[in-house]
């Protein structure tokens, strides 16, 4: 009830120092007597189990990778409800990402831009931190995606994933394959065939019989690419997929064209980006049949998004954007509203 003075307030912040303060602010809540129990205690969601990729999920509202890149805020996550949190992209070499400002918000449209660039402190700073963890209390999804380091292309760029893949798996639920990031220094994906054959080949060999794969798609790719892309993903042993990275594409937009002409190159996120990625869920579910686990992610706000992507064949959802915008009762909310 307090979250739309308190967001009035961090609005007033550039985005990145809104989102240090509000975590700072919570870990300092969490560790006072007493504080953990009080806001488990209002934020609490409604049990919706579900079981998944062996595991067992109490609802399945999850926070999307790039909020917690370095897993320092599993614990924190869980407290507000989250019945799984992503955590990274995490590359092989640690990376400051772009220049700043490299996030912006959309409030006409409920949307973010980010050109983040893949800013985190690498895959075994990460490995460390997971090893530590007092408690893992929900499970917890590692995303790696390749160093923000334009020369790092081909063989290289394999074995930049393989060293993450190698130093998170055994600390990782499930392993989330990120080769749809529009930042990704270089502007390419890993979702042209020729690159993602043997990534796919060296990521599964590198995980050997560890968690299960997941790999994380575009919004923007054509059906027929993304029907080759969810094929390869499976003949390689994926167990499925998350649905979907940020998009490129601005139509239809409320903000105007000057002020995204100034903020230039970036993902979005958000409002804009749910029918879109409900569409690319219902596509590859129709591709991949039953079996395959499908997290879908993209402009989830509260309980009519969360159906619309279970009802186009999700299993597991996340948010991100939402979380910013609606603030921590966000997946009571829709955890409320799914019943
Ligand atoms: C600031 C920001 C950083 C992100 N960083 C990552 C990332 O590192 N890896 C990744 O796979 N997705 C990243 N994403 C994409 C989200 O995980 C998610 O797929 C996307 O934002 C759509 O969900 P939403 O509309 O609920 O935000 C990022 C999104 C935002 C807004």
């Amino acid at each position: 009830m307090i979250y739309p003075l308190a967001r009035r307030m961090l609005f007033a912040l550039p985005p990145e120092t809104a989102h240090r303060w509000t975590l700072g602010g919570l870990h300092a809540a969490l560790a006072v007597p007493g504080g953990g129990a009080l806001i488990r205690r209002s934020t609490r969601a409604p049990g919706r189990p579900v079981e998944r990729l062996g595991l067992r999920f109490d609802n399945p509202v999850g926070l999307a990778a790039g909020f917690d890149k370095d897993a320092r805020h599993v614990e924190a996550m869980a407290a507000l409800g989250f019945g799984f949190v992503e955590v990274g992209s995490v590359t092989a070499r640690p990376s400051p990402g772009n220049a700043r400002p490299r996030l912006f918000r959309l409030p006409a449209d409920g949307a973010l831009i980010n050109r983040m660039g893949l800013n985190n402190g690498g895959a075994e700073a990460t490995a460390a931190r997971l090893a530590a963890l007092r408690r893992r209390p929900v499970p917890i999804f590692v995303n790696v995606a390749k160093t923000h380091d334009p020369a790092l292309s081909g063989e290289a760029a394999i074995a930049d994933y393989v060293a993450s893949i190698a130093a998170v798996r055994g600390l990782a639920d499930a392993l989330v394959l990120n080769i749809s990031c529009p930042n990704s220094g270089d502007g390419r994906t890993f979702e042209d065939p020729a690159l993602l054959r043997p990534l796919l080949a060296a990521a599964a060999g590198a995980l050997g019989g560890g968690p299960p794969l997941l790999v994380k798609v575009s919004p923007d790719l054509e059906p027929a690419r993304l029907e080759e892309v969810a094929r390869l993903a499976l003949d390689a042993g994926a167990a499925g997929f998350t649905a979907t990275n940020t998009t490129v594409d601005r139509g239809g937009l409320a903000t105007p064209g000057s002020r995204l002409e100034a903020i230039g190159p970036g993902g979005l996120s958000g409002a804009p980006l749910h029918r879109r990625a409900v569409a690319t869920v219902k596509a590859l579910r129709g591709f991949v049949g039953p079996a395959p686990t499908i997290v879908g992610v993209g402009g989830i706000r509260g309980p009519a998004e969360a159906r619309a992507f279970l009802a186009a064949g999700a299993d597991l959802i996340q948010l991100y954007t939402g979380f910013i915008y609606g603030g921590p009762g966000t997946v009571r909310r829709i955890c409320e509203g799914l019943g």
